[in-house]
């Protein structure tokens, strides 16, 4: 069966590496025509597009920081000029500072408003520019990805968690301001295996971490961007009456598995 997806265009924010990649793969798996961005990271990005240029799609690749609103106005009006639609927004490009939630002296406000600025505003402005766009097309769907630390309080740090909380609640004032025409919904990953982590973990704690979600979590295993990006489509591609929802992708991990994160 043809994918409600088929031939539509869905712009994915910080898709050169990690959830964002897998979920431009996915979407072009299903015929959908992706536009990919990034802010640093050019050759991923480009190889993204190319995976998914070679199952048939069209694609665009697109310099720019989400946390800049002129950015996410040119990125809704590029992908408008190529394609004259857009049907789906994937509000995917984050940021953090790894901080054990009991230093407290080691987050600055400063690292407090980067972080929101990146997570909660840029999801906001991305939003704000493609709404026009997404009502006319028919109606369109938008989808965050935020964390289960927005939910339980843990992850990388209290500022990350603080942020993705207030994008949990962001989506439920969109859901009901962007209706009939758009839905708004979220997905809350826990932990997901990649870079990210392993980076901001340390491969020791990282190892451990996953070692331990593996033995003990109701699914048996450490979430990959695949598995966040399949709870991502899903949005996308069906759920017609769903909206102002958070789903947790986490294996299970929330009902009383490991602790996430650095504390
Ligand atoms: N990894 C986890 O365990 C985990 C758990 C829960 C939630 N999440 C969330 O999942 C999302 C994706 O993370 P990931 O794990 O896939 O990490 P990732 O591989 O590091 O991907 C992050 C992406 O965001 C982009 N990005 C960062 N700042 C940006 C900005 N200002 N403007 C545009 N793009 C920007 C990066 O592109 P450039 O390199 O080009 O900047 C990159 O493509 C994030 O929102 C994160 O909070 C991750």
């Amino acid at each position: 069966m043809t994918s409600s997806l088929n031939d539509k265009v869905v712009i994915v924010t910080g898709s050169s590496s990690g959830i964002g990649a897998a979920v431009v793969r996915q979407l072009a798996e299903k015929g959908c025509n992706v536009v990919i961005n990034f802010s640093r990271s050019q050759g991923p990005a480009d190889g993204v597009a190319e995976e998914c240029r070679a199952l048939g799609v069209k694609t665009l690749v697109v310099k720019a920081n989400i946390s800049d609103d002129a950015d996410c106005k040119r990125l809704v009006s590029e992908t408008e000029k190529a394609f004259g639609r857009i049907d789906g927004l994937v509000n995917n490009a984050g940021t953090t500072k790894f901080v054990a939630h009991n230093d407290l002296d080691g987050l600055s406000g400063k690292d407090f408003l980067d972080i929101y600025q990146v997570n909660v505003v840029g999801a906001y402005q991305m939003i704000r520019a493609a709404a026009p766009i997404l009502r006319n097309d028919g109606g369109g769907s938008v989808v965050n990805v935020s964390s289960i630390a927005g939910v339980m309080g843990t992850g990388s740090c209290i500022a990350y968690a603080a942020s993705k909380g207030a994008l949990n609640t962001m989506t439920l004032s969109l859901a009901r301001t962007l209706g009939p025409e758009i839905r708004v919904n979220t997905v809350c990953p826990g932990f997901v295996q990649g870079d990210w982590l392993r980076n901001g973990m340390g491969a020791e704690r990282y190892d451990a971490t996953k070692a331990h979600l593996e033995a003990t979590n109701p699914l048996r295993r450490a979430g990959g961007p695949e598995h966040m990006a399949e709870a991502v489509v899903m949005f996308l591609e069906a759920g017609k009456h769903i909206t102002g929802e958070f789903l947790l992708a986490d294996g299970g991990q929330h009902l009383g598995g490991a602790p996430i994160g650095i504390r």
